[in-house]
């Protein structure tokens, strides 16, 4: 048997661990050929691809980024054409599985793809977690980790100078970064594109706090926008699946904030610290662990599908229930309910 092996989308802590745990899967269960297409899908259409070992994938588990190169500017469905030839470039390799590892836009071509005849296996990642079928995308825990210590840090030298400290965190359309690490990292506001907040509201917080704590930080992820204002777009990418680079809503509301309060208030964009370095321990367990149920599928013939945890426990879901959607946290989470309870401002008023 052979099979592909690709990275798609943004990088993202874990997904050398999973290229690790699949390719020794597939070797361990049934003696597979194993080829790494080298820049996700661009490399699939160019047929960039290189031979994966268990020498090759060894000492790969901590390491961030991802060994085969990644890219998020080509789409292959982008027409009837690019599709077919990707089919015919998968076959022309002579893959008898392909296992794309990446988020929804990766899902979403592979799920093209498999309605095209390939047989072809998902693994979720994403630092945003937002990837429907799933409730835990790999990546998700070590950025959100990362946030934590990026608030944390701000907290001392906000105290320190009694400013307003506003820290944006990625997340695009679904608030997961921003609320698990606002909570862990102690903000005192948090900002969800789920939620469209008041500015008047998050300068009444800071203006309680002025007084009584000197500081306060406020966690935003670069999705969230005021009532009635648009998304704060960085850049549009023509040639990506999903053209809208989010970026810099930290300075708008600075701006916004600056002129209602007479404490400092400074943005710290974190980019992409949150997408770099090792995983954690979560991460990498996740990672090993989806990585060897990909392998457990393809063995089965089981195409189609992402491998997913859902309560829990590790499962699968079709890709055409993956495909074209997007996880969002929902405004009944508990997790809103008590970030409330504790006292954290969700910006509402
Ligand atoms: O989807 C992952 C993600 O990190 C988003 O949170 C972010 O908006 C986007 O990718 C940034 O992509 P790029 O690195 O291409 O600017």
């Amino acid at each position: 048997m052979r099979v592909g092996v690709l990275t798609g989308g943004g990088d993202c802590p874990g997904m050398n661990a999973v290229i690790r745990a699949v390719t020794k899967s597939l070797i361990h269960q049934c003696g597979a050929e194993v080829l790494g297409i080298e820049d996700g899908f661009l490399g699939l259409a160019e047929r960039r691809a290189r031979p994966l070992d268990w020498q090759s994938v060894s000492g790969l588990l901590a390491r961030g980024g991802t060994i085969l190169g990644t890219t998020n500017r080509f789409d292959p469905l982008a027409s009837a054409a690019t599709a077919q030839a990707t089919v015919d470039h998968v076959r022309a390799l002579g893959l008898d599985a392909l296992v794309a590892i990446g988020g929804d836009g990766t899902m979403t071509i592979a799920h093209g793809l498999a309605e095209r005849g390939l047989a072809v296996v998902g693994v979720p990642k994403t630092i945003d977690n937002d990837i429907e079928g799933t409730e835990r995308s790999f990546g998700f825990d070590t950025a959100v980790a990362t946030i934590t210590d990026a608030l944390e840090r701000v907290q001392t030298t906000g105290q320190s100078h009694g400013r307003v400290m506003i820290v944006e965190t990625m997340g695009r359309y679904a608030g997961w970064l921003a609320l698990e690490a606002g909570i862990a990292g102690a903000a005192d506001v948090i900002l969800l594109p789920e939620i469209d907040h008041d500015v008047e509201a998050v300068a009444a917080v800071c203006r309680e706090r002025e007084s009584r704590q000197r500081y306060t930080v406020i966690c935003i992820a670069e999705g969230a926008k005021a009532r009635g204002a648009e998304l704060t777009v960085e850049r549009v990418v023509e040639a990506s699946p999903d053209p809208l680079r989010l970026g810099g809503v930290a300075h708008v509301l600075r701006a916004q904030l600056q002129a209602r309060l007479a404490s400092e208030v400074r943005a710290t964009v974190l980019g992409h610290v949150q997408r770099g370095g090792v995983p954690t321990p979560f991460d990498r367990v996740l990672a090993t662990w989806y990585g060897n149920e990909a392998a457990a599928l393809v063995g089965a013939r089981r195409f189609g599908r992402m491998v997913s945890l859902q309560g829990g426990r590790l499962d699968s879901a079709p890709l055409s229930e993956v495909a074209g959607r997007n996880r969002r946290v929902p405004l009944d989470h508990p997790l809103l309910r008590c970030a409330r309870q504790v006292g954290v401002s969700l910006g509402e008023g």
